[in-house]
């Protein structure tokens, strides 16, 4: 299928990338990835975005489980383009919703009515159970959201990290793979020192992330980062530089 890339599978445990976006809109707005990790009958949405979208994944899920058997749909963050169409999911899945507990009382915004549908998590992160392993959703707070989640799958190794790592119009987005770190780097850059809120919740992220054994890192936006390139990623973000260190320039008091 279009837009739809197989990252993992076993036979028991399957991870499922896609890529739909917005067609009207894709001049404005980022590529954006929606996951899916399935094992024997029960399976977990990763950042099923927009309203604009919704009938695309909800069928582009249901050609590899009926969506009735997704256990939980998982937002790294409150951002329209990750929880958007949270109302629809609601309605659509019998999915408990897990996002952060800051975000809970907002998401009424979106149109979810029954707010006994969302497990928010705490600041620390939780692990659950998953099949026989496990899924674990670690901190990644102020980058760029307040209160914000990658996700880790211990059967793939492949670490969803939501808005880090996301590239804006690289080349290598276009086959959604990091072939060279230092060409795709350049596009990391202007996203990251903007988005990002400081070096400290970097380098926080990154030691957090050092205590998994990660083989991929799949950010919502743009490519994945495997192997070495992975490796390149978080020995670059720990180094990055981002609200707090550009404090002065961004609001730029001291020369009106
Ligand atoms: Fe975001
Ligand atoms: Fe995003």
């Amino acid at each position: 299928m279009k837009n739809e890339t197989v990252l993992f599978d076993d036979t028991h445990h399957k991870c499922v990338m896609f890529s739909l976006e917005d067609e009207e809109h894709a001049a404005h707005s980022l590529s954006v990835n929606q996951f899916l990790i399935i094992q024997n009958n029960s399976a977990v949405l990763i950042d099923p975005g927009s309203e604009v979208i919704f009938s695309d994944l909800y069928e582009a899920i249901s050609r590899h489980i009926d969506p009735k058997q997704l256990k939980y749909i998982f937002f790294s963050h409150q951002d329209p383009d990750v929880a958007g169409a949270i109302a629809q999911w609601s309605v659509a899945t019998s999915a408990k919703l897990v996002i952060s507990q800051l975000w809970v009382r907002f998401m009424g915004h979106y149109g979810l009515m029954d707010m006994d549908r969302i497990l928010g998590l705490e600041d620390h992160g939780a692990q659950i159970t998953f099949g026989s392993d496990y899924l674990r959703f670690i901190p990644a707070h102020f980058l760029h959201s307040p209160g914000n989640f990658s996700l880790y799958d211990s059967r793939s190794k492949i670490l969803f990290s939501g808005d880090i790592g996301a590239a804006i119009a690289s080349p290598q987005n276009l086959n959604k793979r990091v072939d060279d770190f230092e060409e795709h780097r350049p596009f990391l850059e202007g996203f990251h020192s903007r988005y990002m809120a400081s070096n400290r919740f970097c380098r926080a992220w990154v030691q957090c992330v050092r205590r998994y054994d990660v083989a991929t890192i799949a950010p919502q936006h743009g490519s994945l980062f495997h192997g070495e390139n992975a490796t390149r990623f978080l020995e670059w973000f720990e180094n990055v530089e981002g609200g707090a260190e550009h404090c002065d320039t961004l609001y730029g008091c001291e020369k009106t």
